[in-house]
């Protein structure tokens, strides 16, 4: 009795947490409807873990199919809701798209969990929660600001939608936890970021320019109230990330929560300027990024890092990679990928 359903498997963040989830002795299944991701990052932990996990190509927003999965797996202890629509950009552009599909797809999600007696789930929230945070570094209390993007008012809403359901369903219990910036890839580089969608987070956009996908990368404003002129932000390695979905599982499966619903900060708890993120690739992999200062990006935060201690305190979680890491191992994630391009193109 360990099964857990991982929503958005295939994506980034999902298929890292499988990993550590076999690894910690979990079986897992996933459902993802491959809106932004195919089903190659399954091959990948299959060569890592040696174990093929199953898909359901469903999407969350159909309440029938998603009833079906529950009701062929009534073993599921837990859910691990990443699923969603991620990109802000798109979300300014798309509210409809964005609050039909990540909203929808957790009310069914809560739905089954009701129907087929399933207590237990972590919910991906994210930095973007806080808004323009007032004090710093943000704490799990820190009050939240108006959302900046439609994307950022979905994973508003869906936490406040967690609360207000699990109220009124005891047997229910969830954490929330709360990214700040998620980058790098699993050290073996068979799995890594491979979204469907063009790159617009950092330090993809770092790794694609070296590898010559792109001609430069843009520094978004140098002219901020920083120590070099940059944005700050508090990159996390994903094998980190990834831990503590195992972690978060575990302190719920052993009712060590205090409150029905929890919240933490998945940060290293430092800030990192956009200059010293690109000096440290330029360091670790000696190469030499062509980049150059451009203009601001709207609805850029000037800075934003976590406290990470109810994380330490409460999970005994602690990060183990730096910024170098990352770059490292976003490097040869990028490697990797593009040198399977030129195989799959000469097979071709
Ligand atoms: P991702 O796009 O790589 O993975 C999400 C997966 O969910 C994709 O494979 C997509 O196909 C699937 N999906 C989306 N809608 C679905 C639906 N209706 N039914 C079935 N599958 C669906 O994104 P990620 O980076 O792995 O993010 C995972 C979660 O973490 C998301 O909820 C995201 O909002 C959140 N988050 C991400 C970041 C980040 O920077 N990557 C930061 C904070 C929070
Ligand atoms: C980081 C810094 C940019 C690209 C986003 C979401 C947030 C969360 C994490 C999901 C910023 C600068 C970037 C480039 C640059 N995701 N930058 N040139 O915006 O901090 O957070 O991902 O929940 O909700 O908003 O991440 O990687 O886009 O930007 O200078 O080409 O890098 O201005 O300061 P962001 P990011």
């Amino acid at each position: 009795m360990n099964k857990i359903l991982v929503t958005g498997g295939c994506g980034y963040i999902g298929s890292h947490t499988i990993i550590d989830l076999l690894d910690n002795g979990f079986e897992v299944i996933s459902v993802d409807n491959l809106y932004n991701a195919d089903e190659s990052a399954l091959d990948g932990i299959e060569k890592i873990t040696g174990k093929r996990i199953k898909n359901y190509v469903v999407d969350l927003c159909d309440l029938e199919a998603t009833k079906q999965i529950f009701q062929e797996n009534q073993d599921i202890i837990g859910i691990i809701h990443f699923a969603a629509l991620k990109s802000v950009g798109e979300s300014v552009e798309q509210p409809l798209l964005y609050f039909r599909n990540n909203l929808n797809s957790l009310l069914n999600i809560l739905d089954c969990m009701i129907q087929f007696r399933v207590s237990n789930i972590i919910f991906s929230s994210s930095c973007s929660v806080y808004g323009n945070a007032t004090e710093l570094p943000v704490t799990e209390d820190t009050p939240w600001q108006e959302a900046e993007s439609p994307y950022a008012r979905t994973k508003q809403m869906g936490e406040q939608i967690i609360h207000d359901v699990l109220r009124g369903n005891p047997i229910l219990q969830s954490v929330l936890l709360r990214y700040f910036n998620p980058a790098g890839a699993h050290p073996s580089a068979l799995i890594g970021e491979s979204p469907r969608n063009v790159a617009s987070n950092l330090v993809p956009v770092i790794t694609e320019t070296a590898i010559g996908k792109r001609p430069e990368t843009v520094v978004f404003g140098a002219d901020y109230p920083t120590r070099d002129g940059s944005c700050i932000r508090d990159f996390i390695h994903i094998m980190d990330l990834a831990h503590a979905h195992t972690l978060a599982l575990q302190y719920l499966l052993q009712n060590n929560n205090e409150k029905q619903v929890e919240v933490f900060n998945l940060g290293i708890g430092e800030g990192v300027s956009v200059l010293e993120a690109i000096h440290a690739f330029e360091k670790v992999t000696g190469e030499n990024l062509n980049y150059r200062i451009g203009e601001r990006r709207p609805g850029d935060v000037v800075a934003i890092y976590a406290n990470l201690n109810k994380a330490a305190d409460k999970l005994g979680w602690q990060p183990a990679y730096n910024i170098e890491d990352i770059m490292r191992s976003a490097w040869a994630w990028e490697q990797a990928r593009s040198n399977n391009g030129i195989v799959i193109f000469m097979l071709l």
